[in-house]
């Protein structure tokens, strides 16, 4: 943290949860059977970009590009077609981080062996749509790819962890983006119903969690890293946040329908939205900032108020009205949105954004996928986030009063630089491994974000799970970054890609350990 941030120690709860089903636990303040695990994204973590018959994606496409400037994330995440054809030129992994990843296509036995070791109850992962369907619009799925979750899953069910799977995060069929236009175009809809019946069909029984689109929000933030669009200039006339809505559209149809398979497919599973919440604060107790953070936030709740509640609100349908803005919908569709509501809500907390009537008065800092004003009663992280712990608890309650289905938390963690010390000396029997990662920051930004949770359920939130995001260390999803170290566990890599690979458990891993195994009584210690 750029600042010093106290504690502000919560009082022990005996959380009375909401409903039944979801008790608290006779140890630590949450629920029996809490879902405890890590986060990850195929995309970020797999590598293997074109091996197993795996096709293309957009994020392999994506250049090393990095920001001094962290306020101007935006651009380090955007395409345009003369990127994409420079990248499809360009053999091999260098320069593009996410093809190599953290190699986990390669280590993925030895990678399970240490969740289970982390004592993990679940792990939230995705799967890479090319890997099933290696141009989307392709015949028939690809076999070696089915195959590679299947025995990923099975392993998985074996050492007691529960697969959560997101279907799709940020990795949609390059061919998809090109030829097709990524999610503005309708077709797209079918595509991804036959990807998602293929998975659902072929994993029954293995995977009892499923996420569909993750931060589906992110369509209107950055739309190629949400939806596959590229960056073209908009028609004269044409406000360019016209297609992001439509390709959101297409997707919510998208998620409705997959929600019904896994229904149909396997009543025994659950499907949930994601959602990058994003918490707005009124920058000043002035009712036109007030309103304004109240808007921001209506906004935010437009993919939850789709997904949940089966309808657009209407403040979108009126600030469509006043911008112009035409999405143009079938007849059905409107009745597929209504249908096709999820069981859950699970969502991305990473910090709080601040809104005002006049930005220009404050100064701005870093963000998820987006800058912000400055909150000056907050530090920030390295990359200039506000850290917000009771920020968590603010968003948990908001969220269960809104909605009152359970939630999940499936993203939460910091990025940080750490420091890999001691060495590897010897070989064979005489080899000594010294290396650690002594990261007390990471295990405090757990601690507070975990007591405000624990503070939601004595609240009376229905909160099913915590699955930190990253785990082992993963390439950052906006800045390309392996350095912007999210994990419990290191990974020998650097930027560049250069490294043993190898992986460490930081000192966070045995923290991480203690919590599961106490149901998260290790908060009060
Ligand atoms: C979320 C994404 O927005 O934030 C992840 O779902 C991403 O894919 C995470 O990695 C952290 O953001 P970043 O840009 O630091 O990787």
């Amino acid at each position: 943290m750029t600042s010093d941030h106290s504690t502000r120690a919560s009082s022990a709860t005996d959380a009375a949860a909401a409903t039944d089903p979801a008790p608290a636990g006779a140890t630590g303040a949450f629920p029996d059977g809490f879902l405890w695990g890590i986060a990850s994204a195929a995309n970020q973590i797999e590598g293997g970009f074109d091996e197993g018959g795996k096709g293309l994606s957009q994020a392999d496409v994506i250049p090393f590009r990095t920001a001094r400037d962290y306020v101007d994330i935006s651009s380090l995440m955007k395409a345009t077609d003369a990127s994409i054809a420079e990248a499809v030129a360009t053999p091999g992994t260098a320069g593009y981080p996410k093809r190599s990843a953290s190699d986990h296509y390669h280590r993925w036995e030895a990678d399970v062996e240490l969740f289970a070791e982390a004592g993990l109850t679940a792990y939230r992962m995705s799967i890479a749509w090319s890997r099933i369907f290696p141009n989307g619009d392709d015949a028939e799925p690809n076999e070696e790819g089915l195959v590679f979750y299947e025995r990923l899953f099975t392993r998985l069910r074996e050492r007691g962890i529960e697969p959560v799977v997101t279907m799709s995060h940020y990795e949609m069929p390059l061919h998809l983006v090109t030829e097709y236009g990524g999610w503005a175009n309708r077709d797209v809809i079918a595509l991804f119903e036959r990807y998602a019946r293929t998975i659902v069909t072929r994993y029954r029984g293995l995977v009892r969690w499923w996420l569909t689109f993750n931060e589906i929000n992110t369509t209107l933030i950055e739309p190629y890293t949400g939806g596959g669009v590229v960056e073209r200039e908009a028609a004269p006339g044409v406000d360019p946040r016209q297609t992001s809505y439509q390709a959101l559209h297409h997707q919510f149809v998208a998620s409705a329908r997959a929600v019904r398979i896994v229904h149909e497919v396997d009543p025994e599973a659950r499907v949930g939205c994601m959602l990058a919440r994003m918490a707005h604060y009124p920058a000043s107790s002035d009712p036109a900032d007030v309103v304004k953070a109240q808007f921001d936030n209506n906004m935010n709740f437009v993919h939850t108020d789709v997904q949940v509640r089966g309808d657009y609100s209407g403040t979108v349908r009126r600030f469509w009205r006043d911008q112009g803005i035409d999405v143009r919908m079938e007849p059905g569709d409107a009745a597929e949105l209504a249908a096709g509501t999820v069981d859950f809500i699970s969502f991305s907390y990473y910090m709080s954004l601040v809104s005002s009537v006049s930005p220009e008065k404050y100064g701005a800092t870093g963000g998820n996928l987006f800058s912000t004003i400055k909150n000056p009663h907050l530090p920030t992280t390295e990359w200039g986030w506000h850290f917000d712990p009771e920020g968590l608890r603010y968003v948990l309650n908001g969220l269960w009063d809104r909605y009152q289905v359970p939630l999940f938390i499936v993203e939460n963690g910091l990025g940080a630089t750490d420091e890999l010390v001691g060495q590897v000396t010897g070989e064979g029997d005489e080899r000594v491994d010294t290396r650690a990662v002594h990261d007390p920051y990471r295990v405090d930004y757990f601690v507070q974000h975990l007591r405000q949770a624990r503070e939601a359920v004595a609240d009376g939130v229905e909160l099913m799970g915590y699955t930190a995001w990253g785990g082992l260390d993963l390439v950052s999803a906006s800045t390309s970054q392996m350095t912007k170290r999210y994990g419990i566990i290191y990974v020998d890599a650097d930027d560049a890609g250069v490294g043993s690979y190898d992986r460490i458990r930081k000192d966070s891993f045995f923290w991480y350990q203690r919590l599961i195994e106490t149901n998260g009584a290790v908060l009060d210690d």
